[in-house]
């Protein structure tokens, strides 16, 4: 048997006056008129509806609600293992391609049949405009659990190729021993359905803890993944208090895998948590994260400065500054500066802000209101000189009367190692640091060794010899290194994305399992 190769998903354009773009309003509409949605915990098939309840608002009009949710109970977080851990011995005992074949399903189904339906639940509750929406939701998401059915046949088809006379040796691929835990963030819906999507392939069985600012469009993939054939059991949705869940899951003996996306600081706690019960587990528990940034673009006196402006334009803004690949940083040699700075200024004030709903809006408004705040408190203490070295250039202003919006910002700082040239702040602000031409490689080296993270970075250069030693000298800043373009935007099956050193464990979503 042979699962059927895959191709990524075809992109709607959702031009002005296309079919798809009236698809795609009648669904917000229809979203918007039937919100707000109620959230159940989902185990073994069943809904409970605990009463202890949060709310997801739409970002840009945050005193709209998208969903209210359940969060699951001590008890019920019991519940879910125990059922996850019965419905195990059938799962993994499948063969392969009818597992295959539930992810091959879902993807269609979100493809052709909800594929409206979850780009709208993308665009009210995270805030991201229909492009951004349709590359996450629609085609990563489709193409994870398409890609993912190819890599497991590469995996299950290795084999030893020596055999001493008289053996035939033969490896085995087995799911974990035990459940497997997945953390969701709000800022892709793709990477929750690969984060239980990937695992379940291989015969796991999952505990689903999606982020509260994420839970609608989480649910819809999970019901998805249900209308696909998913047995139940095999995936519990089980939304809630983080605490409550990792004491639960991390206490017992047959937790086993560990899927993370979401902040640094919070995986190392995790982390911890889990180290200190080690002697609790019948197996060293599989840990993978993918965590956060400050990834840089770095332009080499021979960069186009017009392109490198455009690219940071998109990678620092587009969806608000939120993916975990957007720039935060970036170096421009000095000879380039009136003419990159000039483009920056000229792309950004073309830059129009507001609802999802309203296509001409390139940007909406950041998560929720700590996000908010802790940006809104950064750009007041650079304004009021509280941090040193560092002004702003562009934009800086906030707006939280109606949805929690910032302005696209651009901050210079007159130090390489300025605070805002370190600092993760997860929403629509760059810092520029502008270093002296000849100073490439010295330069090279303090971004090399300014943050302690590794995600994502981009070098533009035309000149071949900067793009080698430059390549060479930042290799292990960031687990996806590109070249003459924006540092965000991997695409599955084509760049593997995975972080190094604080960015994550470096395990690459999109190429392995
Ligand atoms: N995979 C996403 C990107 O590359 C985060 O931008």
């Amino acid at each position: 048997f042979r699962v059927p190769d895959v191709v990524n998903e075809p992109m709607m354009s959702y031009a002005p006056g296309s079919t798809e773009r009236r698809k795609l309003q009648a669904a917000l509409a229809k979203m918007r008129a039937k919100m707000p949605f109620e959230v159940p915990v989902v185990i073994n098939g069943e809904k409970f509806f605990t009463k202890d309840i949060q709310k997801q608002s739409l970002p840009f009009d945050h005193k709209s609600t998208l969903a209210t949710f359940h969060n699951a109970s001590k008890d019920l977080v019991q519940k879910a293992i125990d059922g996850a851990l019965k419905a195990k011995p059938i799962w993994e005992a499948l063969p392969f391609n009818d597992r295959a074949a539930i992810f091959l399903k879902a993807a269609d189904l979100l493809t052709n049949k909800y594929r409206y339906h979850v780009l709208a639940a993308t665009m009210l509750g995270q805030g991201k405009n229909a492009w951004q929406a349709e590359i996450d939701a629609a085609a990563e998401l489709a193409d994870f659990w398409r890609f993912n059915t190819q890599y497991a046949t590469e995996i299950y088809a290795q084999q030893p190729t020596k055999n001493a006379a008289l053996t035939w040796n033969r490896m085995e691929y087995r799911a974990l021993e035990g459940f497997v835990v997945a953390y969701s963030p709000f800022n892709f819906t793709a990477i929750g359905g690969n984060l239980v999507g990937a695992p379940a392939l291989m015969g796991n069985v999952c505990i689903w803890k999606p982020s509260p600012t994420g839970i609608y469009s989480s649910y819809l993939v999970y019901e998805i993944l249900k209308e696909a054939g998913l047995p139940d059991g095999v995936i519990q949705f089980v939304p809630g208090d983080a605490v409550a869940v990792t004491d639960v899951t991390f206490e017992h003996p047959e937790f086993a895998g560990f899927h993370f996306t979401g902040s640094t600081q919070v995986f190392k706690h995790l982390w911890q948590k889990i180290g200190n019960n080690i002697n609790k587990y019948k197996s060293y528990p599989r840990i993978v994260g993918e965590t956060g940034g400050k990834n840089m673009h770095f332009l080499h006196k021979s960069a186009d400065a017009k392109h490198a402006a455009i690219q940071t334009v998109r990678s620092s803004f587009e969806y608000n500054g939120q993916k975990c690949s957007a720039c935060s940083r970036v170096y421009v040699s000095d000879n380039l500066w009136e003419e990159y700075k000039a483009a920056l200024i000229s792309e950004i004030k073309k830059i129009k802000q507001g609802p999802v709903d309203d296509f001409t809006n390139f940007m909406s408004s950041v998560i929720n209101r700590p996000s908010f705040d802790k940006i809104k408190g950064y750009l007041d203490d650079i304004r009021n000189g509280k941090t040193p070295n560092s002004s702003i250039l562009i934009g800086g202003k906030y707006d939280d009367s109606v949805g929690y919006t910032i302005e696209p910002t651009v901050v210079l700082a007159t130090d390489p190692k300025a605070k805002t040239m370190v600092d993760e702040l997860f929403g629509p602000v760059v810092t520029v640091y502008v270093y002296p031409a000849d100073k490439y490689e010295e330069y090279l080296e303090i971004a090399d060794g300014t943050s302690a993270y590794g995600l994502t970075c981009a070098l533009f250069a035309q000149d071949r010899n900067a793009v080698v030693i430059g390549s060479n000298k930042l290799r292990n800043a960031a687990g996806n290194f590109y070249i003459n373009d924006k540092s965000t935007g991997a695409v599955v099956g084509q760049q593997a994305f995975g972080g190094s050193r604080a960015s994550g464990t470096n395990d690459k979503a999109g190429s392995s399992l």
